[in-house]
Order: C-alpha cells, then structure tokens, then sequence
C-alpha cells in the first residue's frame, strides 16, 4: 500500500499531576478543514465497509480499543487504535473496516465534508473497479 493513502499520527500529550491532555488543530497534524465530527460508541457489530471518494478523516480511539482494517483494492493493513493519543488519518480512498472492540471503545472521526450520501462507494467490488478506472 503507498505511503501517503493514510498516516498513524501520535499525538501529542502533555501529562501533569492532573492527568494527560491530547488534542489536534489545523496546522501540523490536521492539514484539512474540518466541516463534520461524528462518533462511534456501543459497539455491537463491525462497521464501515465502505470507501469515500474525496472525504478525508482524522480518526482516534479515546477508550477502549479498536482495529481499522484498510484495503486500497489490493492490499491490507491493519491499524490498532489503543490509546487516546494515537491518531489515523484517512488520506485517500480506502476501503475501511473497524473491528475487534475492547472495552467499551469511543471513536471520535474529524471529517473534511459534511455527509454526503453520493461520496461513499458501499461495495467492494464496486471500489475496485472504481479505483482501477481512476
Ligand atoms: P454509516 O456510514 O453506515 O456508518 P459507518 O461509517 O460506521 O459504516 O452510517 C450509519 C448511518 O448514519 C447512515 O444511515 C448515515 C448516517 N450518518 C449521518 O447521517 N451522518 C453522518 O455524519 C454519518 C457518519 C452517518
């Protein structure tokens, strides 16, 4: 899978004697403007298993844990989402999976467009053949 179709980010965390603080903001970490924040949480079944064509996401996993699965139409890779100051940006369109839920996770996905119904491809056969014609 090429490099730049998504990145695992470790975010920074400033700890104390109060505990830790993690955050991300438009510069450095975040290089697109965020128009939607949406999260995940009562896990039950796996989700996704979808692609965007244009969105782009920043992804993070504030308890618990879960795995995102991601398929550029050949490859897979997987990346575990475990502590609250990792984070996974969704650069490109990437078929995505999240399973394995540990302990009550909470996903919280920054997004660069608000929901658009017309940007997800909802099969994998469908994202294939999309991404070899594109
Ligand atoms: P869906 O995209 O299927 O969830 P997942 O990304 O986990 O596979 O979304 C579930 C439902 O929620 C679907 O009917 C569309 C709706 N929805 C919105 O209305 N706004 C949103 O921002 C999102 C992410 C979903």
């Amino acid at each position: 899978m090429i490099n730049n179709e998504y990145k695992e980010v470790q975010l920074p965390c400033f700890t104390d004697e109060r505990g830790n603080l993690s955050f991300v903001e438009l510069g450095q970490i975040l290089n697109f403007s965020i128009k939607r924040v949406y999260w995940l949480y009562d896990f039950k079944k796996d989700r996704g298993g979808h692609a965007h064509k244009n969105l782009q996401q920043f992804v993070f996993c504030i308890n618990g844990s879960v795995n995102f699965v991601l398929d550029d139409g050949v490859n897979r890779k997987s990346v575990l989402l475990d502590a609250p100051d990792k984070g996974l940006h969704i650069i490109k369109p990437l078929w995505r999976e999240i399973t394995n839920f540990q302990n009550n996770p909470k996903v919280v996905v920054l997004a660069s467009d608000i929901y658009k119904e017309d940007d997800y491809i909802r099969s994998y056969e469908e994202f294939k053949a999309w991404k070899s014609n594109s």
